[in-house]
């Protein structure tokens, strides 16, 4: 067995973390052959319902689990992590978009950001799960000066992931038919999932379809909003696919992309696709040896221009609203 790689947790004891954290010590993100150690985040008055998580990883006995520490200090227990997936934050309830929580916790992620620069290890990648996501991640980015930008991310796997759910059903065809998905912008209702460059075996999934109603006023909207139907449903937001679709986010930066196929990613714009540079947005990505690159050279149609171009603008209204807050 290598190193233990060590994997920071912020929000273990909330609802991702108690689906998130056995996935991580079971071996689901580095494999069976490599021993991880938790480094789990708490505010104070959660620290006794994490002793009781802790108790049941315990319980487990995972032979890649190779050791447990918990506390309320970002400095201490982020002290040496090569991941930080960063989760705590308050979720939306029923009625609320995901920008309402800026103000709520925006102030979590610049003293998580500050901690990450001073004593995180030098490989450090970092994963934003806390609503709203990008915006967080922006915040964390832009209080880290001395961890280059490109380690900070935000989940858009989960936006992902249900836009190839919901066209493989649309299809008939197994997710694994279905290649080259790239949700563009936020993860908020304005998201755009891309059929225009999206493969259903081999073919691009617009012409396969071949209804522009259907992808305008069904498939987009059902994906952008799916997140606000699970609160309705269950009466809280959606926890173990957020938790899964956060394992494949830090799998596939650990891991790389499969050839001919990419993943969607919130990154730092460098000004690729006319998204404003510096801007935390989801992009098609490829990673190999732990590095992300954008996909290079798709052509955008006019429609997917206007629904990226509504999405970044959202984004750049959240970050001008914690350059208001004095966040960033
Ligand atoms: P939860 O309320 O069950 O758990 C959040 C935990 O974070 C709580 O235990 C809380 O004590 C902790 N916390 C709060 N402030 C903290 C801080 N400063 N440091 C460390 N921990 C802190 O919520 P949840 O359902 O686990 O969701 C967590 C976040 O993830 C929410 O913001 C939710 O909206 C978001 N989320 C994002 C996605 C996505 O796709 N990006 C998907 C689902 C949920
Ligand atoms: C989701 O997409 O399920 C999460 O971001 C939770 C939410 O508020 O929608």
């Amino acid at each position: 067995m290598s190193t233990p790689v060590k994997v920071a947790v912020t929000g273990a004891a909330g609802q991702i973390g108690y689906s998130l954290l056995f996935r991580i010590a079971s071996g689901s993100l580095f494999g069976p052959d490599t021993p991880v150690e938790l480094r789990l985040l708490e505010i104070t008055p959660a620290l006794k319902s994490l002793e009781g998580v802790v108790m049941e990883l315990d319980d487990c006995a995972f032979p890649t689990l190779a050791g447990v520490q918990i506390g309320d200090d970002p400095a201490t227990v982020f002290d040496g992590v090569n991941f930080a997936l960063l989760v705590g934050a308050r979720p939306r309830g029923p009625g609320m978009e995901r920008g309402d929580l800026l103000e709520a916790n925006g102030g979590i992620f610049a003293p998580q950001g500050k901690a990450l620069n001073d004593v995180a290890a030098d490989d450090i990648r970092v994963v934003v799960t806390g609503n709203p996501a990008n915006t967080n991640a922006l915040i964390a980015q832009s209080n880290a000066p001395d961890i280059p930008a490109s380690r900070f991310s935000a989940l858009t796997r989960l936006d992902h992931n249900r836009a190839i759910s919901q066209l493989a059903a649309k299809t008939g065809a197994a997710v694994t038919d279905i290649k080259k998905m790239t949700i563009w912008g936020n993860h908020s209702a304005t998201q755009y999932p891309d059929l225009f460059h999206a493969e259903v075996k081999g073919q691009i999934a617009a012409d396969l379809i071949n209804d522009q109603d259907w992808l305008e006023n069904t498939y987009i909207p059902t994906v952008a909003k799916r997140g606000a139907a699970i609160i309705d449903a269950r009466g809280a937001s959606s926890a173990a696919s957020a938790a899964s679709a956060t394992i494949d986010h830090a799998r596939t930066w650990a891991q790389g992309t499969p050839d001919g196929d990419w993943v969607s990613m919130a990154v730092k714009s460098d000004g690729s696709y006319g998204v404003a540079e510096g801007l935390i947005s989801s992009f098609p990505v490829t990673v190999k040896d732990g590095e992300w690159q954008i996909v290079q050279g798709l052509e955008l149609n006019d429609f997917s221009r206007a629904k990226i171009d509504a999405s970044v603008a959202e984004l750049a209204e959240e970050r001008d609203a914690v350059k208001g807050l004095g966040l960033i």
